[in-house]
C-alpha cells in the first residue's frame, strides 16, 4: 500500500507556478490575479477562501477577496461579478459555494465570464469538458487527475467506480476518467443514492473514487485487493481533542481499506490540497489565455 501524498504533489504544483510567475514578472509582465467572492460567514467557506488567498500569496499571484453579508440581494451580487468580469487586471473569479438560499447559484455561475471561470462551473466550461475540448476543469477533478498522473497510476482499461454524482466532483470525474486520454480510458460506473448494489459494484473496481459526503462509507469488505482508492470526502466531525473542535473525516474507512489498496489518499492530506492546486493552475491558465498578446510580445 502506498499513501498518496496530496501535500507533496500540491507543493510541487505551487513550486512550478512560483517559478512561472517569476519568469512573467522578470519580463515586466503583471502576475496572474484571482478574485474570490465570499457571501456570509459559513465556517468551511471561510477556511477554504482563506487558504486560496494564502496560496496566491505564496505563489506570487495577486488576489482580491470580496466579502458580502448574507443579506446581499442577488441583483447586487450579480452586479459585483460583472464588475470583476470587466476588470482587466483580474484573470480568475470564484464565488465560494454554498450561497444563501435567496441567491440562485446557477444565475451567479452563469454571470461569470467563461474566460475567467477558474472553478470550471459555467455551463460553457462543463459543455467543453464533456466534449473533450480544452477548458477549465473544476479544481477537485483536476486535482484527482494530477494525483493519478504524478503517481503514474495506470488507468487505461481499468474499471473505475465513482460514488456520488455531484456537479462539482462525481459527475465530472466520471466523464474525465472515461475520456480517450491519460488519465482516462477507464470503464466507469457512476453510483449514487439510487444504486441498489454499491457494495457489489465497488468490489469490482480497480479504481474507487468516493465523493458522496458520508464519513467512513467505503469499508474494507467493499474493496478488492490492489484497488486504487481516492477519497474526496471532507465532512467535519466534532472532535474535542482538536483546537478547532472538529476533525475532517473522509468517505473511506482508512484503517480497513488501506491494507487492501495499492494506492490510497488520506483525509486530510490527500485530495484536499490538490483542489487548491487545481484552482491555482486554472488561474495561471486563465492568465495565459487573456494575456496571449503580451506574452508573445515578451517572447514567451
Ligand atoms: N464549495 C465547495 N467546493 C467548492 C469549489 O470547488 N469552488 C467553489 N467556488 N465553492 C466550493
Amino acid at each position: 500500500m502506498q499513501k498518496i501524498d496530496g501535500k507533496l504533489v500540491s507543493q510541487a504544483v505551487r513550486d512550478e507556478l512560483t517559478m512561472l510567475v517569476k519568469t512573467l514578472t522578470g519580463k515586466g509582465l503583471r502576475a496572474p490575479h484571482l478574485a474570490a467572492v465570499l457571501v456570509g460567514h459559513d465556517g468551511g467557506s471561510e477556511t477554504y477562501v482563506a487558504a486560496k488567498v494564502k496560496d496566491c500569496e505564496e505563489i506570487g499571484f495577486g488576489s482580491t477577496l470580496k466579502r458580502f453579508p448574507s443579506t446581499i440581494q442577488e441583483a447586487e451580487l450579480l452586479g459585483e461579478i460583472q464588475r470583476l468580469n470587466d476588470d482587466p487586471e483580474i484573470d480568475g473569479i470564484i464565488v465560494q459555494l454554498p450561497l444563501p438560499k435567496h441567491i440562485s447559484p446557477e444565475k451567479v455561475i452563469n454571470t461569470i465570464d467563461p474566460a475567467k471561470d477558474v472553478d470550471g462551473f459555467h455551463p460553457q466550461s462543463v459543455g467543453k469538458m464533456v466534449g473533450g475540448l480544452p477548458t477549465f476543469i473544476s479544481a477537485t477533478p483536476y486535482g484527482i487527475l494530477m494525483l493519478l498522473e504524478y503517481y503514474k497510476i495506470e488507468t487505461k482499461g481499468k474499471h473505475a467506480v465513482v460514488i456520488g454524482r455531484s456537479n462539482i466532483v462525481g459527475t465530472p470525474v466520471s466523464i474525465l476518467l472515461s475520456r480517450n486520454t491519460y488519465p482516462g480510458n477507464c470503464t466507469v460506473t457512476l453510483c449514487h443514492s439510487a444504486t441498489p448494489n454499491i457494495n457489489e459494484l465497488c468490489l469490482q473496481a480497480d479504481i474507487v473514487v468516493a465523493a458522496l459526503g458520508k464519513p467512513g462509507f467505503v469499508t474494507g469488505d467493499m474493496v478488492k485487493e490492489g484497488a486504487v482508492v481516492i477519497d474526496v470526502g471532507t465532512t467535519r466531525v466534532s472532535d474535542a481533542s482538536k483546537k478547532s473542535g472538529f476533525s475532517l473525516k473522509g468517505d473511506v474507512d482508512f484503517d480497513s481499506v488501506a491494507p487492501k489498496s495499492s494506492f490510497i489518499t488520506p483525509v486530510p492530506g490527500g485530495v484536499g490540497p490538490m483542489t487548491r492546486a487545481g484552482l491555482m493552475k486554472n488561474t495561471y491558465l486563465a492568465y495565459l489565455g487573456r494575456e496571449e498578446k503580451a506574452l508573445k510580445a515578451a517572447g514567451l
